[in-house]
This record gives structure tokens, C-alpha cells and sequence, in this order.
């Protein structure tokens, strides 16, 4: 049996295409999908979210982007989501995945030439982009502020609620029979000099969940069906760390963790048509439409361990920072301010694969593409997609064992 110690978009997609596959897994979390995934924006914008100096990432996003659509509709499938009548929901809809592309808008001389030499290097590469005008930009999304001088469109990124994900991956879990234990791993297990399994936190001692669960519909397992699960632990032939900025607390990983607030906010009509994003007093800004009506602003990047609080100056330059590309922002109500924790990496790649000791493999330090890397993910540590393989391998980091 595999252990997947995180139940994060990552660590559940893990477990969902291992158990579609019939191999036995189990999935260890205090509160699955309620940390990075449950903050985050849920962009599949390989084009957009990467700048030129990071070519191996935008291999990986671009694939991984390429995988999403049929990892939806199978994920939609399995996880039985329908709409009201019983008719099966286009899976498209069911997780808010969307793919009408973002518009990268710059305002000042040096936004233009920054934008244009992004568009020259995506040239290069051969990614479709178009270069626009302010007014061409206006002409896209009318809402953006009279002030946007240009754009980059990149018509190929798209988007995916996070949320939606998460409980699809755990209706799919429940109807597959794939345990999923409410606990903390604190610790690996050793038998033979490799990875047996992990050890639990005792109930009384697991941290509340940073969000409560909002899906009523959480699965649960039998009793003794885990086993050691009574004597606090969890054994398996291998284990796999997917437990994002918590990573390194269980294994020895590079990996840490990079705050990021964001903002949801209401709006009754959508101002937006596609993802708008822009550089706005140095700092990075995107705005994210959802089918729903809700607009998602994020986010910051801060070094700051493991802090989650929401702050009023992050809230602040994520608002004021919206406002200057789109101004009627201010106009929205505040539907949910959330902080989460990215699993950052050294060369913000993530570390997927075997690790060097027998028994212990890694799925994690996804840093900013946690949602748009999962289905890549799961296809490498299935061994189904060797040639990206190299570039998350995670003995690139020789303190790594
Ligand atoms: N991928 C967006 C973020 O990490 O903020």
C-alpha cells in the first residue's frame, strides 16, 4: 500500500489515479484540502505566471496545462458530480474550469518593454501570444482602467476553481474506497533501512484546521480498515510526502513555505471575462473571474514561515493594487479573505519522484503551480511521463537523502 501523507490538490490527485489504477492507497491529513489548495487561485497559466528565466518551468506547466481537460472529465466523472435532474454536468463546469486565456496589461514605459520582452521570448519558444494595444486591451475586458497602456494575451491559460477540485478528489477517493485518515504525520517510520510508513499525532494534539470544512460530505473509513492506524500509525510499502510547506517537517526537502493572502470578492455581474493580471508599484497582481460570479485577487509572496495570518497591509496592496486595473473593484463586496502556505524550492521546480532512501517518494515544493502541475505529477510518479521527469527529479538537491 502507498501512504500519501497531504491531501492538498497534489497529494489527492496522487491518490486518486493511483486507486483509479487499483493499486491500494492511503491518504493522511488532518484537513484535506483545506490548506495551499484552499487559498489558492486555482490559474493553469503556464504562459503567463512564468517570466523568461524560467524555461524548465514553463515545460512543465505547458504540459501539464495540456493534461488538465481529460484529467477533469475523468476527475468529474469519477467523483459522480451531476447537476440537479441527475444530469451529468459538463466536467468543464462541474470544477469551473475555464480556458479563455489571460491578459498580462502594463501601464508604463518599462511595463511595455518587460511585456514585450516576455512576448519575444514566448516567440521564440513557439507559445501563442499577441501583443496588444491599451485599446485593444479595453476592447477585450472593458472594465480595465483607462490608464492600461498594452497587453500580452496569452490565449491559452486557463483556470480551475481549487475548492471544486479538492471535494471532487474526495468524492472520488470515498467512491473508490480509498481511506483518507484525519491526522498529522509527525514522523516516518523505518523498517529494514527503508520507509514503512508514518507516525500519527495523537486526536488530542492535531492542530483545528485553519478553515472549517465546507463540504458536508466528508469520507470516511471503516474502523481497522488502515492498518496500524490504532496504535498511531500508518504502514505502507511506500510513502509518499505530499504535505506541501509542511514537507520538510517529515522529510529532509528543501522546501519552504511562502505566504500568499488573497481576496474573494462578489461581484453580481462578472467584471471580468478571462484572467487580467499586471505589475502595479513593482508588485505582481491578478485578478481571477470564477462561473459564479466571484472574483478572486491575489496574491501576496512573503517569507514569513509559518505565519497564516491575514494582515490589513496585505489586504491593502492586494486592493489597491486590483484598483489600478481595474477600478471597479472597489465597488465589490468581500466574500472571504484567506492566507495559505506555497511549498517553495530553491529553483522553484517541485521535487517529484523517488527520493534516496528505499521507500520514500516525493510529490511537493510545487511553490506557485500546485493546481496546474497535479495531473503532471501524477503522470511522472506513475511512470507515465519520463522525459519531464528529470527536471522534478529530487536528487537534484544533494542534501537530499
Ligand atoms: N499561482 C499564483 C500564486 O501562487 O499566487
Amino acid at each position: 500500500m502507498d501512504v500519501i501523507v497531504g491531501g492538498g490538490v497534489v497529494g489527492l490527485s496522487v491518490a486518486w489515479r493511483m486507486a483509479r489504477e487499483g493499486r491500494p492507497v492511503t491518504v493522511v491529513d488532518p484537513a484535506p484540502g483545506k490548506g495551499a489548495s484552499y487559498a489558492a487561485a486555482g490559474m493553469l497559466a503556464p504562459v503567463s505566471e512564468v517570466t523568461y528565466t524560467e524555461g524548465p518551468l514553463l515545460r512543465l506547466g505547458v504540459a501539464s496545462l495540456r493534461r488538465w481537460p481529460a484529467f477533469a472529465a475523468e476527475l468529474a466523472a469519477d467523483a459522480g458530480f451531476t447537476a440537479e435532474g441527475g444530469v451529468a454536468r459538463a466536467e468543464a463546469r462541474a470544477l469551473d474550469l475555464r480556458a479563455d486565456g489571460t491578459l498580462d496589461v502594463a501601464f508604463g514605459a518599462d511595463d511595455m518593454a518587460a511585456l514585450g520582452e516576455l512576448a519575444a521570448y514566448m516567440e521564440k519558444l513557439g507559445l501563442p501570444v499577441e501583443r496588444l494595444t491599451g485599446r485593444e486591451c479595453r476592447r477585450l475586458e472593458p472594465m480595465l482602467a483607462p490608464s492600461v497602456r498594452g497587453g500580452l494575451l496569452a490565449p491559452g491559460d486557463a483556470w480551475v476553481d481549487p475548492r471544486r477540485v479538492t471535494a471532487a478528489l474526495l468524492a472520488a477517493l470515498e467512491r473508490l474506497g480509498v481511506p483518507v485518515v484525519r491526522a498529522r504525520a509527525t514522523g516516518l517510520l523505518y523498517e529494514g533501512g527503508r520507509v514503512a510508513g508514518v507516525r500519527l499525532a495523537p486526536p488530542s494534539s492535531d492542530q483545528e484546521p485553519e478553515h472549517e470544512p465546507e463540504h458536508e460530505h466528508e469520507p470516511e473509513h471503516g474502523p481497522g480498515e488502515v492498518p496500524g492506524e490504532a496504535r498511531g500509525e500508518v504502514r505502507g510499502e511506500r510513502v509518499v510526502v505530499a504535505a506541501g510547506a509542511w514537507s520538510s517537517e517529515l522529510a529532509e526537502v528543501p522546501v519552504r513555505p511562502v505566504k500568499g493572502q488573497i481576496m474573494r470578492l462578489r461581484s453580481p455581474r462578472p467584471l471580468l471575462s478571462r484572467c487580467v493580471r499586471g505589475t502595479v508599484h513593482g508588485s505582481p497582481v491578478y485578478l481571477v473571474p470564477r462561473g459564479d460570479g466571484e472574483l478572486v485577487v491575489g496574491a501576496t509572496q512573503e517569507e514569513m514561515g509559518f505565519d497564516t495570518k491575514v494582515t490589513a497591509g496585505g489586504l491593502y496592496e492586494l486592493l489597491r493594487d486590483a484598483r489600478e486595473l481595474v477600478p471597479g473593484v472597489t465597488e465589490l463586496e468581500v466574500a472571504d479573505v484567506v492566507a495559505g502556505l506555497r511549498p517553495g524550492t530553491p529553483d522553484n521546480l517541485p521535487l517529484i519522484g523517488p527520493s534516496g532512501t528505499p521507500g520514500l517518494a516525493y510529490a511537493t515544493g510545487h511553490h506557485r503551480g500546485g493546481v496546474l502541475l497535479a495531473p503532471l505529477t501524477t503522470a511522472i510518479l506513475l511512470g507515465e511521463e519520463s522525459e519531464l521527469a528529470a527536471l522534478c527529479a529530487p536528487g537534484r538537491f544533494r542534501e537530499i537523502s
